[in-house]
């Protein structure tokens, strides 16, 4: 890695992102590609500016979750201005929560954030934190009421999980009709290279299933019934399972009412069985319509530590596709005839995703979380703070100056790193 000089000029770049990118609030993932509110984004958002100024770190996830919807949704997209350099917008949405926002969820890891920031600084944390609690114990529940299948969590949209185009999703996707949608014209591909986005083809089925909860008002009882779309995903398993547990915490260290806690992991810690795939080796994704595995072996996978479940095999896994990766974890399985090095989530290396499966690696005492996140502050380094990074050589992908890459720098990765878990 380069030297400590060049890390202080890193943390001082990765603050001019955070506060660039900073719309009085809440953050965008980036200007242009991204002009909104992203849920998970602003969840490691809140813990980037919390290195610098804890009160924005808090106001980050108080603005988030301001944006619930009644039924206790937290909605994925929250369209505070609107922007017409983002397709698609509010009125494709018709989300029905305070906010004009989308109408799917994002990985529930903003309580996982949360007890990150409060740790900082207790005191300053409590009343946030307190204020906050409620609405994550509704969040939360809206997932254990909504998107259980055999204890698993699912996902009805391929964005809900964060990992849009993953392969996972490929022979679910293909067995959906897009008919009936009207003629749209992309706007991400006007902002960054074709080559790097998902495909026409995906991009028609994701507006069909938004066409199915749009038309439905967003109904979840009613798309339960319509929605061929319901796999079961380690992404939203693993990240709500933690944010079970770390909400636990929060709630007792406060002396606030946890009755459900306890229940809904116990239910995720054995609804996990469900996704491990033993002839994969590796938890995966199960398309709950068919029973089909996607043979997929995602960087989601890894996520099993961070969730502290049993990992079975899963790191004689991480052995064998990690092998040909140099910066990173490589978002599907560089062996597989799907990898893509460049194409956002069928290969490249995601800095956000290293830092949660690298907190799970150290808290199982694995040597690898540390050798992650120095491949990972590498990364940075030498290639900027890119949306996503080419696992095999580095080169930085996708948007450029981006809130979630300057913030785990900040929160992870900087040698300058002085507060908080992972001070030196
Ligand atoms: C893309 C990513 C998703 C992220 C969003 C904003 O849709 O796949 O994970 O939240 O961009 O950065």
């Amino acid at each position: 890695m380069k030297d400590i000089l060049d890390a202080s000029a890193l943390d001082v770049e990765a603050r001019r992102i955070l506060e660039m990118n900073d719309r009085g609030g809440y953050s965008v993932p980036t200007a242009g590609l991204y002009p909104y509110q992203w849920n998970w984004d602003s969840a490691f958002a809140a813990l980037g500016y919390a290195m610098f100024d804890l009160a924005r770190g808090w106001k980050e996830l108080e603005v988030l979750m301001a944006g619930q919807w009644d039924d206790g949704m937290v909605p994925h997209i929250q369209f505070h201005k609107v922007d017409p350099s983002y397709f698609p917008g509010p009125d494709i949405w018709g989300g029905v929560g305070p906010v004009p926002s989308s109408g799917i969820s994002q990985p529930p890891i903003a309580a996982t954030m949360a007890r990150l920031i409060y740790e900082l600084d207790p005191e300053a944390g409590a009343t946030p934190m307190r204020a906050l609690y409620p609405s994550f114990v509704a969040w939360h529940r809206w997932f254990m009421d909504w998107r259980l299948d055999s204890g698993a969590v699912c996902l009805t949209h391929p964005w809900e999980a964060g990992r849009d185009n993953a392969p996972d999703w490929d022979g679910s996707l293909a067995r959906i009709d897009p008919v009936g949608i009207d003629p749209y014209e992309r706007r991400d591909t006007g902002h960054v290279d074709p080559s790097m986005r998902p495909r026409k083809s995906d991009y028609d089925r994701y507006l069909w299933l938004v066409k199915q909860g749009h038309d439905c008002g967003w109904d979840q009882a009613r798309l339960l019934e319509i929605n061929p779309f319901r796999m079961a995903d380690p992404t939203m398993h693993f990240t709500l399972l933690r944010a079970h547990r770390d909400l636990a915490w929060l709630g007792r260290e406060l002396g606030l009412d946890t009755a459900s806690l306890p229940d809904w992991i116990a239910q995720l810690e054995a609804g996990a069985e469900t996704l491990w795939n033993a002839a994969l080796g590796a938890y995966d994704v199960r398309d709950t319509a068919s029973g089909a595995w996607a043979q997929a072996v995602s960087n989601a996978a890894f996520l099993c530590w961070y969730a502290c479940v049993d990992p079975k095999d899963s790191l004689a896994t991480y052995a064998r596709v990690q092998a040909p990766v140099r910066f990173g974890v490589a978002s599907h399985d560089p062996e597989s005839p799907a990898f893509e090095p460049k194409r956002y989530w069928r290969g490249p290396s995601w800095a956000m995703m290293n830092m949660l499966i690298a907190m799970g690696f150290d808290e199982a005492g694995l040597p690898e979380g540390a050798a992650l996140r120095d491949s990972t502050a590498r990364l940075i380094a030498e290639n900027g703070f890119a949306e996503y990074f080419d696992p095999l050589t580095g080169a930085p992908a996708g948007g450029r100056d981006f809130t979630w890459t300057a913030a785990v720098w900040l929160a992870w990765c900087s040698p300058n790193v002085g507060r908080g878990r992972w001070a030196r």
